[in-house]
């Protein structure tokens, strides 16, 4: 279990120290190695991401990702930007399957903008593709109208497009996923309108014959949209392209209203994979020991679950932060009258402790 620890920019460090210290006292044989990533590689190396780092990942059979982006480098050409980074790296390990769960514990109903009973207990996974759909697809670009009443006018276009093995693999992906969850899948779709998502949605009805103890649900965008802040506990797994994949993972994160707490996961097709906290780099924060590690911590936790299959060691950490979260231990992201509010290393220590 070869993990590559890329601790990144901002409160990158800080966040991971945290989550190291929890792998440690798992009981585990993990082999980390430590390499610079985002701003900390552009300011040690001369490239966000050194040629050293992308080899330790790609050799890994796990890559931990703290965040980068911190704004002193905002003034660096776009190429040199610590972004580059976590975007090369999706590129070069081939990270198809984007997992985003928006999970609300109990205790923490009180941040989000919904009423407590439309989102307390929230446990959802989102799955967006994540190399193809309207975002690659080519020809795209400024021309000339050809057609139409705007004909000889310039107009902007991009191509949407999904090939068969790219819908079958992300399908497989979700059933699997659902397989370890609730068992039921929702693919989301525009099949009423889109010809790519027809195809889409007849391929995902073909994959989901080899998974005949999942139920599966097809719904269009828009509806699922309204569904997610109307009613989002009756989502298990839902599955979707990478345009609508950025919007509604987005609107599920912050049903949670608490970026500081949601880990995420991107898969190849062998399940290695990157983790990392669904947020950045936090610039504002930076340095001052009170960023949030959960979502980091929790990262490690899918990272046991879904490149390594260590389902009750996961288990083990989720459980340790359900404990310290019903303990009244709150960084400042999550605080409320009434709990206690501690720093950074304080909540990783806490949920050391709370592995027991
Ligand atoms: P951000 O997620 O870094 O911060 C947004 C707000 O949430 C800030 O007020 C921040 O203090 C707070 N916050 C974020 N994580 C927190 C945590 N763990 N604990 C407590 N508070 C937390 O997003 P922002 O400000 O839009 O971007 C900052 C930089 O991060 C940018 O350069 C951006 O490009 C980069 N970024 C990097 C990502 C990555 O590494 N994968 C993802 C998103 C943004
Ligand atoms: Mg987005």
């Amino acid at each position: 279990m070869k993990i590559a620890i890329l601790p990144g920019d901002g409160i990158g460090p800080e966040i991971m120290a945290q989550a190291v210290k929890v792998l440690n006292v798992l009981g585990e044989q993990f082999d980390m190695e430590t390499a610079d990533v985002g701003g900390a590689g552009y300011a040690a190396h001369g490239h966000p991401l050194p040629p050293a780092t992308l080899a330790l990942a790609k050799s890994a059979d796990a890559v931990l990702f703290g965040a980068v982006g911190d704004f002193k480098y905002d003034s660096l050409e776009r190429s040199l930007r610590p972004e580059q980074a976590i975007l090369g790296l999706r590129k070069e390990l081939g990270l198809f399957a984007n997992l985003r769960p928006a999970i609300l514990y109990p205790e923490l109903a009180g941040a989000s903008t919904l009423k407590p009973e439309v989102v307390s207990g929230l446990d959802i996974l989102i799955i967006r593709e994540l190399t193809g759909d309207v975002y690659f697809g080519k020809p795209r670009g400024v021309r000339e109208c050809p057609d139409g009443p705007f004909k000889g006018e310039r107009e902007g276009f991009d191509t949407m497009r999904y090939a068969e093995p790219e819908i079958r693999r992300i399908a497989h992906v979700a059933f699997q996923a659902a397989q370890k969850r609730g068992k039921r899948v929702t693919s989301v779709d525009k099949a009423n309108v889109l010809e790519t998502f027809q195809f889409w949605r007849d391929i995902v009805t073909d994959v989901h014959k080899e998974y005949p103890d999942i139920e599966l649900d097809h719904m269009y965008v828009d509806n699922a949209a309204m569904q997610l802040v109307r009613a989002p506990k009756k989502f298990d797994v839902m599955v979707t392209g990478n345009l609508f994949g950025d919007i509604l993972s987005d609107c599920a994160a912050m049903l949670t209203g608490s970026i500081g707490m949601l880990p995420s996961a991107s898969l190849d097709a062998s399940n290695k994979g990157l983790y990392e906290p669904s947020h950045g780099s936090a610039p504002d924060i930076a340095g001052k020991g009170i960023a949030n590690p959960l979502a980091t911590i929790l990262s490690a936790a899918m990272m046991l679950r879904f490149s390594f299959g260590k389902t009750e060691q996961a288990d083990r950490i989720e459980n340790a932060v359900k404990k310290v979260l019903a303990q009244g231990l709150r960084t400042g992201d999550i605080f409320e009258a009434g709990t206690t509010r501690v720093g950074t290393e304080e909540m990783g220590n806490a949920v050391v402790k709370a592995l027991g």
